[in-house]
């Protein structure tokens, strides 16, 4: 497996499994085979619920020799509900407790939207309060404030790196003004339908590293309901015809196609044979041409939208 060297000095494999949706039942045999295929990258988050079960099964794993801590890069996001500097704590403690771990490899501010504290004895994971006009209940924290109790976990030896997800341009810019640590990772959603030319380059002149989430597009969103009138870029004859010239699937040719644009990916699944499929793709290279080809199946469609809800009553926060 390949890996990436972060701006922190830490090195990220540049293939994780992403565990949002992997139930609770299914998580530790999933974690469990995963890193018997040679996963070392686990992509969590409270708001995922099931970072006990995924806690358990690294235990597991480590106790039976099948890995050690230090092989492992496990990343966890802070929630919306915690974005206040004396909360931030609250939260990864939670999280390290669940996993059974003493640090995280990287922490990441879920999204950038602060809202009303929920004490994790209260409800967790805490989702979204909503009032009685369907609106989120949200709360007064700058992000500045919840950058530095971020870096507070880096001093503190809770978290090797830091990092974002969901931050556009103009967000990216101005944390960068205040940053004492910046951002080693901005976790974004990246797919040939939303090829986001505009922010991996100004990433990568901040040298952020950028991790695309929902590498497939659609599959994930349409499990919500969420509408899509159009065919998925993993059923386009371009996908497939260049996929078969290399004997991979239309999934791995979009996993490359991330990769070989300077990202680290992050996909889903709990198919054994998916897992491998989703890791073997360092043994072809696409040609700039394909990658071009790709790059112009752009539609800026964002399945992970947090305005959906508002014009849709299925609340993705849900
Ligand atoms: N930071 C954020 O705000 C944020 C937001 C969204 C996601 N993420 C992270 O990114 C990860 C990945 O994104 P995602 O879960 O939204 O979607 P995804 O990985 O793009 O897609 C997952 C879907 O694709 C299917 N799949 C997996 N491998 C496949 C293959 N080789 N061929 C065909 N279908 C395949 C899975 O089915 P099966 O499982 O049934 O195989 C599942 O339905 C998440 O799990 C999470 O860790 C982060």
């Amino acid at each position: 497996m390949e890996s990436v060297t972060l701006s922190s000095g830490h090195s990220m494999p540049l293939v994780g499994l992403g565990c949002w949706k992997i139930e609770g039942n299914v998580a530790k045999e999933t974690i469990r085979t995963a890193i018997k295929l040679g996963y070392r990258h686990f992509d969590c988050a409270a708001d995922y619920g099931n970072e006990a079960e995924i806690g358990a099964a690294l235990q597991e794993a480590i106790a039976e020799g099948d890995v050690t801590r230090k092989d492992l890069f496990i990343t966890s996001k802070l929630w919306n509900t915690h974005h206040a500097k004396e909360h931030v704590q609250e939260a990864i403690e939670r999280t390290l407790s669940d996993l059974r771990l003493d640090y995280v490899d990287l922490y990441l501010i879920h999204f950038p939207l602060a809202m009303k504290y929920v004490p994790v004895t209260e409800k967790y994971p805490p989702g979204a309060q909503m009032d009685e006009n369907g609106l989120p209940q949200m709360a007064k924290v700058p992000i500045q404030e919840t950058w530095q109790a971020m870096e507070g976990l880096v001093d503190a030896g809770l978290a090797r790196s830091i990092g974002v997800a969901n931050f556009n341009c103009i967000l990216i810019t101005d944390l960068m003004t205040y940053a004492r640590i910046p951002p080693a990772v901005d976790q974004v959603e990246s797919h040939p339908y939303l090829v986001q030319p505009v922010l991996r380059r100004l990433l990568s002149r901040y040298n952020i590293h950028m991790t695309a989430y929902s590498p497939f597009g659609y599959p994930s969103y349409q499990v919500l309901g969420v509408p899509f009138d159009s065919k998925n870029f993993l059923e386009l004859d371009l996908v497939q015809e260049i996929g078969a010239r290399y004997g991979k699937t239309p999934a791995q040719v979009a996993l490359r196609w991330n990769v070989q644009k300077g990202c680290s990916v992050v996909p889903k699944t709990v198919t054994p044979s998916r897992l491998t499929e989703n890791m073997s793709i360092f043994d072809f290279k696409l040609t700039d041409e394909e990658v071009s080809a790709i790059d112009a199946l752009d539609k800026q469609v964002r399945f992970n939208n947090v305005g959906l809800p508002f014009v849709w009553n299925s609340p993705l926060f849900d």
